[in-house]
This record gives C-alpha cells, sequence and structure tokens, in this order.
C-alpha cells in the first residue's frame, strides 16, 4: 500500500460537515489530504501534515469531492438536434419527443448502446463527475430495457428502471402497465437500484406511476419520480408519499409541494440545464432551500431535454440563475446529491471527503470554488481521482 500526500490546497471543501450552512465543517483552507488504497487516510491543515510515501503538489488550486450525478439517460441512439432547434425557435417540449429516441434506440445494437454510454461516462468522467446514475427508459420494451439496463450497468455506479417513460406508439395502456410492473420489472429489476415514472402530462397519471412505483418497491427498488416538470403534475406529492428517494424536475411547484418537500425525507432534485434546454421555468429552488427542504443539483443527460455531461455548468446555473450561494450548489452537486443516492452505497461514500471515504475528488484551476460560478463556462476541472486513481482523458472505464 502506497500513501500520497497532496500538498498546495488552497481550499478543501470536504462538505462532511452538517449542512451547506456548516463553513467550518466544510471548509479548510490551506489543507493538504493523504490517500490510500483508494480513501482518504487523512486530511487538515497542511502543516499537520504526517508524512507519506509520495507527495504530489497541486499549486494553491482548490479541491473538492467528485461531483454525484443521480440523474442521466445515458443509454440511447441518435440525435435530437432538430427538436431542440423547433424549440429554441418558440416550440415547447412535449414527453411525446421521446418516441423519436426509443425508435433509435430500438434499432441500435446493444454495443452501440454500451458505446454511447461509455463516451458520456467517460465525457463526465473528465469533469469531475465520479459518481453517476443512468436510468433506462429508451427502448420500452421487455428485452430493450433489460439490454438497456445491462448496458447502463456497464457505465454506471447506480442503475434506475424507467419502463414507465412513455406508452409506446401501438400499446394499450392498460396492457403496456401490465407490462411494466411484471415481465419488464422482473427483466430489469436483477440490474437496478431504483425504480421511477415519469409522472406528466403525456405520460403517466398519478395513479398509474403509484402503481409502477409500488410494483417495484415490492421487487426490492428504492423510489424515485419524474414529476412536476411541465405542470403541477402531482409527482411531488406521490413521490413524498411513497417516501421516493428523490423528485426530479420539480419546475411547478404550489407552496403546498415546497411545504411537503420540506417535511419528507424526499430529496428535490433539479435539472438547471434541462430547464434552460427546453425553457421550462426554473424550480423555486430558494423557497425549497429557505423552506428546509433538500436538494440535489443533476445533469439530466440525454439527447432530448439535456444534453450535457457537465454538472459545473449545472452548478454555474444554479447560482447565476436560481439564486443558490455557491456553498449551496456545490453542496447540492455532492453531498446533497449523495443523499439522493445514498440508498445502498450509504450517503457517506461518495459526495464528500472525509477519513475513511472513497477518495473520489476533483482539482480546479482555481484558489476557490467560487470560480465555478465566477468563471462560469471555463473548464476548470484539470485533475479527477476516482477511488484514489487519477483519472486521464480519454478513460473510459470506472
Ligand atoms: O428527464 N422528462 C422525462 N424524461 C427526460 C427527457 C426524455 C426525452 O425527452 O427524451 C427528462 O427530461
Amino acid at each position: 500500500m502506497t500513501s500520497e500526500l497532496i500538498t498546495g490546497i488552497a481550499e478543501l471543501t470536504t462538505n462532511a460537515g452538517s449542512g451547506p450552512g456548516d463553513v467550518d465543517g466544510n471548509r479548510i483552507t490551506d489543507a493538504a489530504l493523504i490517500i490510500e488504497d483508494g480513501r482518504i487516510a487523512w486530511l487538515g491543515a497542511a502543516v499537520d501534515a504526517p508524512d507519506a510515501d509520495a507527495r504530489t503538489d497541486v499549486g494553491g488550486r482548490a479541491v473538492l469531492p467528485g461531483w454525484v450525478d443521480t440523474h442521466t439517460h445515458l443509454v440511447f441512439a441518435g440525435d435530437r438536434s432538430a427538436e431542440f432547434e423547433a424549440r429554441m425557435a418558440g416550440g415547447r417540449y412535449a414527453a411525446g419527443g421521446i418516441a423519436t429516441t426509443v425508435a433509435a434506440t430500438r434499432a441500435a445494437s446493444e454495443e452501440q448502446l454500451v458505446t454511447g454510454a461509455r463516451r458520456l461516462r467517460a465525457e463526465a468522467l473528465a469533469q469531475g463527475t465520479t459518481f453517476l446514475e443512468a436510468k433506462t427508459g429508451y427502448a420500452l420494451d421487455v428485452e430493450g430495457e433489460a439490454r438497456s439496463a445491462r448496458a447502463a450497468a456497464e457505465v454506471a455506479d447506480v442503475v434506475t428502471f424507467l419502463g414507465a417513460h412513455l406508452v409506446p406508439a401501438g400499446a394499450d395502456r392498460r396492457d403496456y402497465l401490465d407490462l411494466v410492473t411484471g415481465p419488464m420489472l422482473a427483466a430489469v429489476a436483477p440490474f437496478a437500484s431504483y425504480i421511477d415514472a415519469f409522472c406528466e402530462v403525456g405520460a403517466f397519471d398519478v395513479e398509474e406511476s403509484r402503481e409502477v412505483l409500488l410494483a417495484g418497491r415490492a421487487a426490492g427498488l428504492g423510489v424515485r419520480v419524474h414529476g412536476n416538470q411541465l405542470g403541477e403534475s402531482g409527482g411531488v406529492r406521490l413521490a413524498v408519499e411513497l417516501e421516493a428517494a428523490s423528485v426530479d424536475h420539480c419546475n411547478h411547484l404550489s407552496d403546498a409541494d415546497v411545504d411537503l418537500l420540506a417535511g419528507s425525507s424526499t430529496v428535490a432534485t433539479l435539472l438547471p440545464a434541462c430547464d434552460l434546454s427546453t425553457r421550462e421555468p426554473f424550480p423555486p429552488a430558494r423557497a425549497l432551500i429557505d423552506a428546509g427542504a433538500s436538494i440535489a443539483l443533476a445533469t439530466n443527460c440525454n439527447p432530448g431535454t439535456s444534453y450535457t455531461t457537465s454538472m459545473a455548468y449545472c452548478v454555474a446555473t444554479a447560482v447565476l440563475q436560481m439564486r443558490l450561494t455557491i456553498a449551496e450548489a456545490v453542496w447540492a452537486a455532492t453531498r446533497g446529491a449523495a443523499v439522493a443516492v445514498g440508498r445502498e452505497h450509504g450517503v457517506d461514500a461518495v459526495g464528500s471527503l472525509r477519513v475513511g471515504g472513497l477518495a473520489d475528488l476533483q482539482v480546479l484551476d482555481a484558489p476557490s470554488v467560487s470560480h465555478l460560478a465566477y468563471r462560469p463556462g471555463v473548464p476548470l476541472t484539470v485533475g479527477v481521482r476516482q477511488r484514489g486513481e487519477r483519472v486521464t482523458a480519454g478513460t473510459t472505464q470506472r
């Protein structure tokens, strides 16, 4: 076992404190840390650093936990840039666009799906995303969803079953729900940790979503919900009722929805890149935080509504447009996100830097995390360690 001392850390964001406002618990200036066997063996003030076998000086840069991206749809084929272009010319996003990707995904081979997902996973990793969730949901038949789940399991840390993404063209609604809650769930469950449903006009209503989510829960899966993206769909209420780990999107929330989330353990996962790409109003992030709700930020990487793997872009947008503080946004993209996906792995396993925790971290070419929003659009992540291993450009596997 070789230990490595990382020195020259101007600002170390640990996010090991009690919340985003816990400055002393979350940040050490003029810091150092030691990595041993893929984990953090020591961290603290540089003046107190013990010796190690090797030493790396990051030259006065900021170090923070790797991003935890809890909402992606990485397994797909095809491209929807024409739909995007039409939207930018004034069209509105509708759930039906999913069908375009379903057709392309069904026509692709498993190898093509894995290759595409690996490319996006590598792109995310190079930008500091050391832990990532991926969903199925672009095949919508039994063999195709199982194929997507296998592909997702190849590249992601956590897999979510999203057979309830859309009723595929030509299918009878009732028959499709029976398929999702029966043979499709049975085929996908061995690869998945969570079940999800797109609870929205044009996709699934509250009753249908509840049926799907309860079937998943009975099969041992945790619950996530796509809710309140295009209107007050009832998805948030359902997520809280089912004690879902997370309800994602949350663009259209009533005051009662905000209060429900604040009084629950369900994390509101906000997807700012998607909001920009669909021109939906941003979620009331400030109201959620001020009411005491837990929030996370994620990319929602998919070809329809959010074709980006950049968590830094989401953090910058959350600060600049949604009025989060820098500390709140970085927390939501690391530790807050770990809470949203921590059912299996334990919320302390990722998203924070602490002795005994995984050495999943990134180095910014900047002295502090404030530069993520101060210098938006600049690729500031210049070093990434995943389980202590140095990630190099072009790395395609975990
Ligand atoms: O999270 N909203 C539902 N699912 C995806 C988009 C799917 C698509 O349009 O391809 C999302 O935005």
